[in-house]
């Protein structure tokens, strides 16, 4: 029997949470505040930057949305930051990845206030995810980390396999799962385009986190029987349907199926976990800022 996880019903219970902290906060007189900010015209990018505008509508954080003209030069994207970091009601920001070339990715990340990238993207952030004591834990892979705790699938001693090595997923994944303690203690393989025999390191997986964003790249034949598949890729494919395209993650989803103990499907699996998880890292944000206590779980 292969579990097929129910992403959203996991996102549902942490937002339920994340929304009584931000009643709590709310209530003190802090309303949580994050600010998204487009610099793109790529019809995923824009999806996305949506959905979290309306999950904060959702749950009662105040919602700013901006968007930038991708012909226009980094100072303007820079002087918005400039503006974001000192507005007291902004307690989060959001920079939606990826930039124009022009635009210095590096620049940009270091410019938002640490106190305010709820994504952990910030070379400080990340030092300190890295040093093991994390302030935002990366959306997506924190999100990863929820699903594997709800379904009750240890890492402590399990061999992990993240397929992918980007700044946004895999690196801070695999960092999460070296730290000490709950979620971590696992013995981690990060593979990645230049990874030889890939199919060997994947069939020795009691875990795969797959996060190279590439189509069905990962079938049942590199997998073992037992695995539980973790697929965080939301790829466009080109098909017959209203949209012109579906979504597809980077698993063979129907081969894995036959091997996996458990498998997130696509979409429904990690992605609904990466909203919740910047809501609960925008809630803790207005928390550390103000000083207003929240109990986040
Ligand atoms: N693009 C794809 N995923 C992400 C994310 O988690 N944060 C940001 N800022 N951009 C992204």
């Amino acid at each position: 029997m292969t579990t097929i996880i129910d992403g959203n019903a996991i996102a549902d219970r942490i937002t339920a949470d994340v929304e009584s902290c931000a009643t709590t906060l709310s209530e003190a007189g802090v309303k949580p505040g994050l600010a998204t900010v487009l610099m793109s015209d790529d019809g995923a990018s824009e999806t996305y930057v949506s959905m979290k505008q309306e999950a904060c509508e959702e749950i009662g954080i105040e919602g700013f949305h901006y968007e930038i003209d991708p012909d226009a030069p980094a100072t303007a994207l820079f002087e918005r930051i400039d503006d974001l970091n000192t507005d007291p009601s902004v307690h989060g920001i959001l920079v939606q990845l990826p930039l124009p070339d022009h635009v210095s990715k590096e620049a940009v990340l270091s410019r938002i206030d640490p106190m305010k990238d709820v994504d952990g993207f910030h070379p400080e952030n990340v030092g300190r995810l890295v040093a093991g004591n994390a302030r935002y834990k990366p959306c997506t892979p924190h999100g990863v980390q929820k699903i594997l705790a709800a379904e009750g699938i240890a890492t402590e001693g399990a061999d992990v396999v993240v397929v992918g090595r980007s700044d946004i997923v895999g690196k801070p994944m695999a960092n999460l799962l070296l730290q000490y303690g709950e979620g971590g203690n696992a013995t981690v393989t990060v593979c990645h385009s230049r990874t030889a025999d890939l199919a060997a390191k994947t069939r020795a997986a009691d875990i795969l986190i797959a996060a190279a964003g590439v189509p069905e790249m990962i079938d049942g034949s590199m997998l073992s029987e037992g695995v539980a598949v973790i697929d965080v890729g939301i790829n466009r494919v080109e098909a017959d349907a209203e949209k012109g395209y579906e979504l597809v993650g980077d698993v063979d989803f129907e081969s894995a199926k036959g091997k996996a103990s458990a498998i997130t499907p696509v979409p429904g699996g990690v992605g609904p976990l990466t909203i919740a998880m910047l809501m609960y890292n925008t809630a803790k944000a207005a928390s550390l800022q103000s000083g207003v206590d929240v109990d986040l779980p």
